[in-house]
C-alpha cells in the first residue's frame, strides 16, 4: 500500500499527491512514469512522475480528474492509500548536456515537462520553460519551474502573463534564435503544433506521449503510436518520441476511441453518488 502524505489543488481540475513509493523514488529518472491502480478491480491509470525525494521515499503524482478513475484517485485523502503503484516504466528522457532547452508545457503536461527541467538544469544546461493555462486558475508549476531557470507563462485569455497559446512564445523563442532542443508535452494539438514550429529551424523536438495504456508491459497493444512510419508502444519503446516522426492524426484517432465508454462511465458513477445521497437525506 501507498500512503498519501501531502495532497494539494494545482487548479481546478488537477491534484498533486504525494505518496509513498521508497523503490521508486530512489530509482526513478525524469521522463519516467508509474501505473497506478487505486484498489482491487480499479482501473490502471498511467501518470508520469512529477517529482521524488529519495530521503522521505515518496514520489510526486499528478492528476487530472477527468473521468471516474481519475476523481476516485483524487477523491483520496493524506493518510488514505493507493492499492497498487507500477514502477518506474519507460524510458527515461534522452537529455542534452550543454545548450539552451526549451520546455514548452500545455496545462497538466506543464506537471511532465517539471522533471525533464529539473534533470537538464542539473545538467547545467540552460532552460526556458513555456508554460500555459485556460486562464490564471489553470497555470501550475510557475514557481517550481522558476527555480529551475526562465519562465515564459500563458495563458489562453490573457488573464495572466501573456495573452495566447505557448506555441506563440516558442515560436518568438525560436525566432529569436539559440534553441537547441525542444521538450514538449500538453494536448496533442499543442505538441503536433510545437513539432511543426521547429521543423523548419531544424531543432530536435521530444513530445511525451500519453496514449490509452492498459498492462504498460507491451503486451496489450493498447498504446500503440505510429513514428517515423513505424509502430511502437509507448509504454516500453517511450513515452518520449521524436515530435518531427510523429502521426498525430493517428494519435488524436485513437485517444478518442473509448471516450463515450469513458463518459457513460463517469455518469454511472455520478448517478451512483446522487442515490447515495438522497438515500443518505
Ligand atoms: P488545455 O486544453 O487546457 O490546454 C493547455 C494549453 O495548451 C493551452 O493553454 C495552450 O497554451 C496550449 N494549447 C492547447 N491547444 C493548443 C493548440 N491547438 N495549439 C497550440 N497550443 C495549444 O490542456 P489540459 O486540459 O490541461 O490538458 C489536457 C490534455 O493534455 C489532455 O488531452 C491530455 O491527454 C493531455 N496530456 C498529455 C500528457 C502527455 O504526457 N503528453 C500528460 C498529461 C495530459
Ligand atoms: Fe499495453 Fe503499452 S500499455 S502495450
Amino acid at each position: 500500500m501507498h500512503t498519501i502524505v501531502a495532497k494539494v489543488q494545482l487548479s481546478p481540475n488537477v491534484t498533486r499527491l504525494e505518496v509513498t513509493a521508497s523503490r521508486i523514488a530512489q530509482i526513478r529518472q525524469a521522463g519516467q512514469f508509474v501505473i497506478v491502480r487505486k484498489g482491487e478491480g480499479a482501473e490502471r491509470i498511467p501518470l508520469t512522475i512529477a517529482d521524488s525525494n529519495a530521503d522521505t521515499g515518496t514520489i510526486t503524482l499528478v492528476i487530472q480528474a477527468v473521468g471516474k478513475s481519475t476523481r476516485d484517485l483524487v477523491a483520496l485523502e493524506v493518510g488514505q492509500a493507493i492499492k497498487d503503484i507500477a514502477g518506474p516504466l519507460g524510458h527515461p528522457t534522452e537529455l542534452v548536456e550543454r545548450g539552451h532547452a526549451v520546455c514548452v508545457g500545455g496545462g497538466v503536461g506543464t506537471a511532465v515537462v517539471h522533471p525533464i527541467a529539473q534533470a537538464l538544469s542539473r545538467a547545467g544546461v540552460h532552460v526556458t520553460s513555456v508554460i500555459g493555462g485556460r486562464s490564471r486558475d489553470w497555470v501550475i508549476y510557475e514557481e517550481e519551474l522558476k527555480r529551475l531557470g526562465d519562465v515564459v507563462v500563458c495563458t489562453d485569455d490573457g488573464s495572466y502573463g501573456r495573452k495566447g497559446f505557448v506555441t506563440q512564445a516558442a515560436a518568438e523563442l525560436l525566432a529569436a534564435g539559440k534553441v537547441d532542443v525542444v521538450y514538449a508535452v500538453g494536448p496533442v494539438p499543442m505538441m503536433r503544433a510545437v513539432a511543426e514550429l521547429t521543423r523548419p529551424y531544424g531543432v530536435r523536438t521530444i513530445v511525451s506521449l500519453n496514449p490509452l495504456m492498459v498492462d504498460g508491459t507491451g503486451m496489450c497493444g493498447g498504446c500503440r503510436v505510429s513514428v517515423g512510419g513505424k509502430a511502437y508502444f509507448a509504454c516500453v519503446d517511450g513515452p518520449e518520441f521524436d515530435g518531427h516522426q510523429v502521426d498525430f492524426a493517428m494519435l488524436a484517432d485513437r485517444s478518442t476511441t473509448y471516450r463515450e465508454f469513458e463518459q457513460e462511465a463517469l455518469q454511472r458513477s455520478l448517478d451512483h453518488t446522487c442515490h447515495i445521497g438522497l438515500d443518505k437525506a
